[in-house]
């Protein structure tokens, strides 16, 4: 697909117009802070991928249980990118926050950084996105009481995109891929 072709399917998209009550991104923003010890490095001496989706799967599951008011479960994971290591003794930043909100599910992206202590600079080292599913006490799926406030460009952009990576989780659930 085209830069062009994705301009012209998020403009076909468009933003919500939800009739439910809505709450802010920042609402429901959920940020972590870890320390890199012992127990969380691989054999090769970097932190163990494993531990780091631990703690993105953690901070997406908070963002959404508070959009959501209650209980969630994670549906699905994708594009879950591992762009830079993080060593021994480093500070590493787990940032989630809400996309997307269907009418049972919604979508989490969450952006982990290393900080440098001493600057305060911040180096991406992983972007995932989460589908979780508001469930009720017998754990199935159950409405969300709240839409979402898309307050700046970023975040409507966010949206459109979101409603594509639906359409394609759709697909390939469809095809078994
Ligand atoms: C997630 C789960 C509750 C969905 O139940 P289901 O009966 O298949 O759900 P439905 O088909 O009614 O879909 C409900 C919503 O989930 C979304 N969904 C379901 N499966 C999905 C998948 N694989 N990927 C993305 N979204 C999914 C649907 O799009 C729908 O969203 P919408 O209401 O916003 O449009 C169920 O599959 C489950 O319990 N899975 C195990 C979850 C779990 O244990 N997670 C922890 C992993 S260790």
């Amino acid at each position: 697909m085209t830069d062009k072709d994705l301009d012209q399917l998020k403009r076909s998209i468009g933003t919500p117009s939800d009739t439910r009550p809505l709450k802010t991104v920042d609402q429901s923003r959920t940020e972590t802070t870890h320390t890199v010890v012992h127990g969380d490095m691989n054999g090769e001496n970097r932190l163990f991928g494993g531990r780091l989706m631990e703690w993105i799967d953690e901070a997406a599951g908070i963002a959404s249980r508070r959009h959501c008011g209650g209980s969630v479960t994670t549906a699905c994971v994708d594009s879950l990118v591992f762009q830079n290591p993080a060593y021994l003794n480093e500070v590493v930043i787990v940032d989630a926050y809400v996309t997307y909100v269907g009418r049972t599910s919604l979508e989490v992206r969450v952006d982990s950084y290393v900080e440098d202590i001493q600057t305060g600079e911040r180096k991406q080292i992983n972007v995932a996105y989460l589908t979780e599913v508001h469930v009720d006490a017998d754990e199935r799926p159950t409405p969300i009481r709240y839409g979402l406030e898309l307050a700046t460009d970023e975040q409507k952009n966010e949206w459109s995109l979101a409603q594509i990576r639906k359409m394609i989780r759709r697909e390939r659930q469809e095809q078994g891929i």
